[in-house]
């Protein structure tokens, strides 16, 4: 195993334990609703958010103590969008994680509240504790992520989707789509991480640089998946885009370009990481798992 899958081993298996403690228990009432919520974030996912988070914050010098507490945050926010995307008012999805979708194993009033609940429970782990040694740092970390889960960010992401269904977007508009419905949550995670420590204003910048591109290319990456993968791999159901008639990277400029572009954003990733030092490391794998990801 490269030094780079075990850490990403040992981040995932910490992780698990981390998203497990606080979650409330499954013998606590409301029971089927804690049920859910534990399903939902629990035993599945790459976890690519709380990666991002402990990765920037190895460049900020932050306690990983305080930035599992971010990272959760992120991963509860990203559970909940998924919960909600794959309902069938969005997507109509059945599978997910390689299990029934959360409205297919409970119900879909069941799943609308496990998404409210997760939503709520990001910004309790996020404010429980102090993470940042200003607190007007950690006021900034709230508001960044209450910004990109919002309307200016993954929730507005999510209606351009719906409302882009089999309308022809050109390049502008499938870029504006994709940097909201996932790359908001991409560019939280990593300057979540890097507010746990200390960064410059140059650093933050050359993070946030970086976040841009491998939040865009995360999704340019799931958009090639969908097409290429088979829903054993993905865990999730293949061809749902052309059968929602979404429009997407593959389905404007075909698979091959698409792949292509995804290489150029991992380029301008780590271009502007490019003044920072080897405590960079983990960002730029992660750059590359970004794109050369199966699933
Ligand atoms: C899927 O995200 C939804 C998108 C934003 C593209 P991931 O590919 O990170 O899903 P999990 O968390 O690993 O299941
Ligand atoms: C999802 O985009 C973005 C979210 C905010 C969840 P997709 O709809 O392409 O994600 P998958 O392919 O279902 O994971
Ligand atoms: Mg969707
Ligand atoms: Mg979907
Ligand atoms: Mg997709």
């Amino acid at each position: 195993m490269t030094d780079f899958a075990a850490w990403m081993q040992a981040c995932q298996s910490h992780m698990e334990s981390v998203l497990a403690a606080c979650l409330p228990p499954a013998h606590i009432a409301p029971q089927r609703l804690h049920e859910a919520m534990r399903y939902a974030v629990l035993g599945g996912g790459k976890r690519v958010r709380p990666l991002l988070a402990f990765a920037a914050g190895e460049v900020a010098g932050a306690d990983p103590a305080r930035v599992q507490h971010a990272a959760a945050a992120v991963e509860l926010l990203h559970a909940y969008s998924l919960v909600h995307d794959d309902m069938p008012a969005m997507d109509d999805d059945a599978l997910r994680r390689g299990k029934p979708t959360v409205h297919v194993e409970f119900d879909e009033a069941t799943a609308l509240l496990v998404g409210d609940a997760l939503q709520s429970l990001a910004f309790e782990v996020l404010a429980a504790q102090p993470l940042a040694d200003d607190p007007a740092v950690q006021l900034r970390m709230v508001h960044l992520l209450a910004q990109a889960a919002g309307s200016r960010g993954m929730a507005g992401g999510q209606a351009i989707d719906l409302a882009s269904v089999g309308k022809p977007l050109d390049l502008a508009e499938l870029e504006y789509m994709h940097i909201h419905k996932t790359g908001a949550l991409i560019r939280a995670s990593v300057l979540l991480g890097a507010h746990c420590g200390t960064a410059d204003d140059d650093t933050l910048g050359a993070l946030d640089h970086y976040a841009k591109c491998i939040g865009l290319a995360f999704q340019v990456v799931d958009d090639v998946l969908d097409a290429e993968a088979s829903t054993a791999t993905l865990g999730k159901t293949a061809g749902k885009d052309a059968a929602n008639n979404k429009p997407t990277y593959v389905s404007l400029l075909g698979a091959a370009r698409a792949r292509e572009l995804a290489q150029e954003l991992r380029a301008d990733a780590h271009a502007a990481l490019d003044r920072l030092d080897d405590s960079a490391g983990r960002l730029r794998q992660l750059a590359d798992f970004v794109v050369e990801r199966v699933f």
